[in-house]
């Protein structure tokens, strides 16, 4: 089975108008995807922010459910937190992920919109790929804000179909699309 690692960008994003901003963790999302990415075998979820304060409480908030009081009351979230560490950009995180599996990751993007200008892959397609014993490492990317810019589109080998369900109405929250992306490539 190929290492597939979570990567959720908070910097650099794209605002409402289309400026590049760096959004504000939150603990549902560090949470959610965490348990998520501990479901579905997942091999580390980074958290991407430039903002030292921001890394400052990612630490903080792993500490406290990996060693603090939080350990003992919830051992359920502590090894789902053990997956958690931030990154200060993406590259950091790709040579983490470089350093920890040998070589380098795929990248591939999520977003609910479609993405001109990167080759497309299909859930089944790249879950048949993780399953290969000597499937690529993989590094999954999620948007916060108003989602990924292009300057990272264009640095990803791959990005994955937006996901519909039975409306028009596709705009879910990153850690809905999260559980159900990783639902889609290792769910049994
Ligand atoms: C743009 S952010 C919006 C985040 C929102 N502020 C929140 O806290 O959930 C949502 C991210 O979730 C993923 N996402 C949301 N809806 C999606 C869909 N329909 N298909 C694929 N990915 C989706 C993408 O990674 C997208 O960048």
């Amino acid at each position: 089975m190929a290492a597939l690692y979570v990567a959720l960008i908070h910097g650099p994003v794209l605002n409402k108008r289309g400026d590049r901003i760096t959004t504000a963790t939150t603990g549902l999302s560090v949470h959610d995807i965490a348990r998520a990415t501990a479901t579905f075998g997942g091999a580390g979820f980074f958290l991407v922010t430039p903002l030292t304060s921001q890394q400052a409480l990612v630490e903080r908030m792993t500490r406290h459910w990996q060693y603090g009081s939080g350990a003992g009351y919830n051992p359920n979230r502590k090894v789902a937190l053990e997956f958690v560490q931030w990154a200060d950009t993406l590259q950091t995180a790709v040579a983490q992920v470089q350093q920890a599996e040998g070589q380098m990751p795929q990248l591939v993007a999520t977003s609910a919109k479609p993405v001109a200008n990167v080759p497309a892959v299909e859930y089944a397609e790249l879950g048949q790929q993780l399953a290969a014993e000597d499937g690529l490492p993989t590094l999954l990317l999620l948007g916060t804000g108003w989602g990924l810019p292009a300057d990272t589109m264009v640095q990803m080998d791959a990005v994955l179909p937006p996901i519909f369900g039975a409306s028009d109405y596709n705009h879910l929250s990153v850690r809905s699309a999260a559980a159900i992306i990783l639902d889609r490539l290792r769910g049994k």
